[in-house]
């Protein structure tokens, strides 16, 4: 019996400007298991979400693992998966990107199927329906992904070591919810206010420049309609800056905030989860690193 064991971190998209292209990879990481057994589809699930997540057919590692099964035409006989989650669902945090990947990444190496990073990476953006999170959960890092078609240009951005502060309100925003906030089109003012300031996250992130991230992570894309969804997030924004928060941007689609600071990164996050709290909301925080290792697998052949 074969077993592979994919980890995948945490990450947080658009970081500000960067709507549907930026994303950065945390120290925060999610196990999938997969075990080649003789008969019948077994499902476990440890940890966040432990509680909620499906263990049926409809359980979204299954979902990816047979996406790749019928790819490559291969599968085997039975299967058991276990999950373990530190990512905390429905965050903001790429939880279910962290799932799709490493149900394709898992099922890849489990079956021999022989596909390469980017075609893992272009099923994983079909079933997510965006790239900005599974390609830096892959890579690790700081990446920048641009899709031309169904096919995605990707750059990686070696960023210095930093951490950065997560702060997630006890309040459920589905991504459906946050995306059909956002208007069709928007004006070409607003097009060109994101522009030069995706460009400049890149630099001020590259070169730890937390100085410049504060002008670079402002946002007219996504941002102005998503925060009034969120009780307390303008508030919890503006507390984060105050407690010494260079930059702060919705994670993803939220409802977490990410805040980017070289030092008092737990006065920052205190201050926020404050703000949630006379909002009415409880809040958990964490400090992460930048993850630079991206997806992780090991093999093991049991007899
Ligand atoms: N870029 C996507 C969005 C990320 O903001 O909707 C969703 O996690």
């Amino acid at each position: 019996m074969k077993q592979v064991t994919v980890t995948i971190p945490a990450t947080t998209a658009n970081l500000g400007s960067g709507f549907d292209c930026l994303g950065l990879a945390l120290g925060l990481r999610n196990e999938v298991r997969l075990t080649a057994v003789p008969d019948n589809l077994h499902i476990t699930i440890g940890g966040e979400g432990a509680d909620k997540l499906p263990t049926d057919e409809t359980n979204l590692v299954y979902r990816a693992s047979e996406r790749l099964f019928e790819r490559v035409g291969k599968r085997p006989a039975g299967l058991h998966i276990h999950q373990h989650n530190n990512i905390p669902v429905g965050s903001g945090l790429g939880s279910s990107a962290a799932a799709t990947l490493g149900g394709l990444t898992a099922a890849n190496i489990l079956v021999d199927g022989g596909l390469t990073g980017t075609e893992l990476l272009q099923l994983a953006t079909e079933m997510e329906g965006h790239p900005d999170n599974v390609v830096p959960a892959f890579y690790g890092g700081l990446t920048l992904v641009v899709m031309a078609g169904a096919r995605l240009h990707v750059e990686q951005i070696t960023v210095p070591a930093m951490r950065v502060v997560i702060v997630l309100p006890d309040f459920d925003l589905p991504t459906a919810e946050a995306r059909a906030a956002l208007p069709a089109q928007v004006p070409l003012a607003d097009a060109v206010f994101n522009i030069g300031r995706a460009g400049l996250v890149i630099r001020a992130l590259e070169r730890g420049d937390f100085g410049a991230l504060a002008l670079a992570m402002q946002d007219k894309l996504h941002q102005p309609y998503r925060v009034p969804l969120i009780p307390g997030l303008a508030d919890a924004s503006v507390a984060a800056l105050e407690a010494g928060a260079a930059a702060v941007a919705l994670s993803g689609a939220g409802p977490s905030l990410a805040a980017f600071a070289p030092e008092g990164h737990k006065r920052i996050a205190q201050a926020a989860v404050k703000a949630f709290k006379l909002a009415g909301l409880n809040g958990r925080f964490w400090i992460l690193p930048v993850d630079n290792q991206g997806c992780q697998s090991a093999i093991i052949n049991l007899h």
